[in-house]
């Protein structure tokens, strides 16, 4: 019944599936990487003629909104982006769900052969915003049970075909800003969905303690069986980024890769004010997200538009116009570097003060 895997990805349940996922990655392949440039220069050159400053990268973007609405390819590029999007989650359903109880099982033996390494929390109430159907997953990360197959597949595709072992989450997990004095007993890795970052930041500090956090039970659960699998001791905790079970000062560093432009803006804070209640004086705090500012590109203005509007990215233009940086100052944090990385992501890292 298990295919195997290619690297860390497991293959679907039947090669159709398989096959059906490999094109759907090339679509998305083909709309990212041939067809958005050309949307793109578009865009820009539309913008400009339009009489809009900086060629639309800094007005309102209701300003900018009705130069793209009259480009027919713009249009279509949104079209075919979430009908691919959908296309991915409804196939990798449809192959789980085939034989769900087969996949459930595996969950339940996976708790019962490495008992005290997930951690649950039955008091623990998941809050609404929580559960958006974020990327237009059915039943979002908390309401599917086999949302964590599902969501390594979709991701896979997400990743254009790239990360089948873990490439990016090495990428993300090397960049873990390490304290001064070098000691790192205990991590927190925030928002780890299925564990990858977790498990790669195991996989460089294998005598520390790694903590997986998330708010979807059904992600951490897979997260656990598929660290079994790949042979690495890390613990997962079910609980809020806003309100972690660890003692005050006893993290030596926490890291989120894509956590917070998942949250609403009134967790921001929140959560910036629990990591500091839990790093140790010198501790570290590294965030890899979406990047913050005011002024973009026309093109990744209309992409962010279209993943607020209609890819279910609901949270993410306030993270994007959020001051991230003055929110740590304002939790005291210190010497903060912000940056970019290989991707289009950018990355933070701060100091919890001695
Ligand atoms: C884009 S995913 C993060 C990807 C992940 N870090 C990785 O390594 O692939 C965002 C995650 O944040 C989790 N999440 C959302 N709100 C949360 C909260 N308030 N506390 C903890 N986790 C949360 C979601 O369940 C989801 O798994």
């Amino acid at each position: 019944m298990e295919r195997n895997s290619v690297g860390k990805a497991p293959r679907q349940p039947r090669l159709e599936d398989d096959s059906y996922a490999d094109y759907l990655t090339q679509v998305r392949n083909f709309a990212i990487r041939d067809w958005f440039p050309q949307i793109a220069g578009q865009l820009v050159a539309d913008a400009s003629a339009a009489g809009l400053p900086d060629a639309g990268a800094s007005c309102d973007y209701a300003e900018l909104a009705p130069v793209v609405d009259a480009m027919p390819a713009a249009n279509s590029w949104k079209r075919v982006m979430r009908s691919q999007q959908r296309m991915t989650w409804d196939k990798s359903f449809e192959s789980y769900n085939r034989d769900r109880q087969h996949w459930i099982d595996l969950l339940d033996r996976a708790e019962q052969n490495f008992p005290g390494r997930l951690h649950r929390d039955e008091s623990l109430v998941v809050p609404d915003s929580a559960c958006e159907n974020i990327h237009l997953q059915p039943g979002g990360y908390c309401r599917d049970e086999l949302a964590g197959f599902v969501f390594h597949h979709g991701t896979n595709v997400f990743y254009q075909g790239d990360n089948n072992h873990d490439e990016l989450h090495d990428l993300y997990a090397d960049m873990l800003r390490q304290p001064a004095d070098g000691k790192l007993n205990r991590i927190a890795d925030l928002g780890c969905s299925i564990g990858q970052c977790t498990t790669a930041l195991k996989a460089r500090h294998p005598d520390a303690e790694i903590w997986g956090l998330d708010i979807g039970l059904p992600l951490l659960r897979y997260a656990h069986l598929r660290a079994t699998e790949l042979g690495s001791e890390v613990h997962f905790q079910h609980a809020l980024a806003e309100a972690t079970p660890f003692e005050d000062n006893s993290v030596d560093a926490v890291f989120a890769y894509i956590l917070f432009h998942e949250v609403p803006s009134f967790s921001f804070e929140e959560i910036v004010a629990e990591v500091r209640r839990i790093l140790r004086p010198g501790g570290t705090f590294t965030v890899i997200d979406a990047p913050n500012g005011t002024s973009f590109p026309a093109p990744n203005r209309m992409w962010l538009a279209f993943d607020a509007q209609y890819n279910c990215e609901p949270y993410s233009p306030a993270f994007v116009a959020t001051d991230f940086k003055g929110l740590l100052e304002s939790q005291q944090f210190e010497q903060i570097e912000q940056g970019p990385t290989p991707t289009f992501l950018s990355m933070t890292t701060a100091v919890k003060p001695e």
